[in-house]
């Protein structure tokens, strides 16, 4: 039972982000990647779902974003998509399906789209990925950009440090969100960039932001689910706020259930046909 009551039971669509920003109202967001915790997380009363191609590291185990497949991404798209009742589902576009040319990122936005039930796809990136942004809204596909820490650049930065602490990188970072902005995406992630950024990134745009590890001016927050859940124990960075122990309590039960089998405690007569 989740300790949140849903004031709007309403399907969320990317037009009721844009009412909540113009409410003041926060946007919660977490990823996801199969049905039963989809499943669970909708019902808590999340507003969006996010398939991030952070799959890559927790649940493929791979250390950076860069291997995972369109295929990979539409399967796990699939799986949360049929447990999601009323939050937005939006599906990460992996590394290499978009940055070839804007003909090639709206043929692999289209798969997502119609093979996956998702509702809108996220692209990292600003002016260098504009006219595959366009070209993929144009085609009724809505786009939720990001922007600051972009892992799928990892091996040109080298680091998964803070971004756009100097003042060339924090201006272009604006002009990206601008330009996001006026090509009609319908939201922005800001991830891990100094906290006044991001404020006045979100105070200049009238799309929401949704941050992760940007503070709290954003008009929503982000984090992978693993993470929070306390599932991805050694990941503990300092945005981090870890809702549940779940690594522990997972491993708890599972070694009361070796033990259990082992002496032959289970199952007992109650537990047997
Ligand atoms: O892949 C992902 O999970 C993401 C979030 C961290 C925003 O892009």
């Amino acid at each position: 039972m989740s300790t949140y009551t849903v004031q709007d039971p309403r399907k969320v669509t990317t037009r009721r982000l844009a009412e909540m920003k113009s409410k003041g109202e926060k946007i919660a967001m977490l990823t996801a990647y199969d049905y039963s915790m989809a499943k669970l997380i909708d019902e808590a009363g999340m507003d969006a779902i996010l398939i991030g191609d952070s799959a890559a590291n927790v649940m493929a185990g791979y250390p950076t974003t860069l291997p995972i497949t369109l295929d990979q991404m539409i399967y796990h798209a699939q799986c949360v998509a049929r447990g999601v009742k009323r939050a937005l589902v939006v599906c990460d576009l992996p590394f290499g399906t978009y940055q070839g040319n804007s003909k090639q990122a709206l043929a692999s936005a289209i798969r997502i789209m119609k093979e996956s039930g998702a509702e809108a796809v996220k692209m990292e990136g600003g002016e260098e990925i504009i006219e595959s942004v366009e070209r993929i809204l144009s085609a009724g596909i809505p786009v939720m950009g990001h922007l600051g820490l972009t892992p799928q650049s990892i091996n040109k930065f080298g680091t998964y440090n803070v971004r756009a602490r100097e003042a060339a990188e924090a201006e272009k970072l604006l002009a990206d969100a601008k330009l996001l902005e006026k090509a009609g995406c319908f939201a922005i992630v800001l991830e891990k960039i100094p906290a006044e950024l991001a404020t006045k990134v979100s105070e200049s745009l009238s799309i929401p932001t949704i941050g992760i590890g940007a503070g709290n001016g954003c008009d929503g927050q982000v984090l992978v689910m693993q993470d929070m859940l306390g599932i991805n124990m050694g990941f503990s960075p300092r945005f981090l706020r870890r809702y549940a122990d779940l690594g522990n309590v997972i491993e708890d039960a599972v070694g009361n259930y070796i033990k259990d089998v082992k002496s032959s405690d289970f199952p007992n007569a109650s537990e047997q046909y």
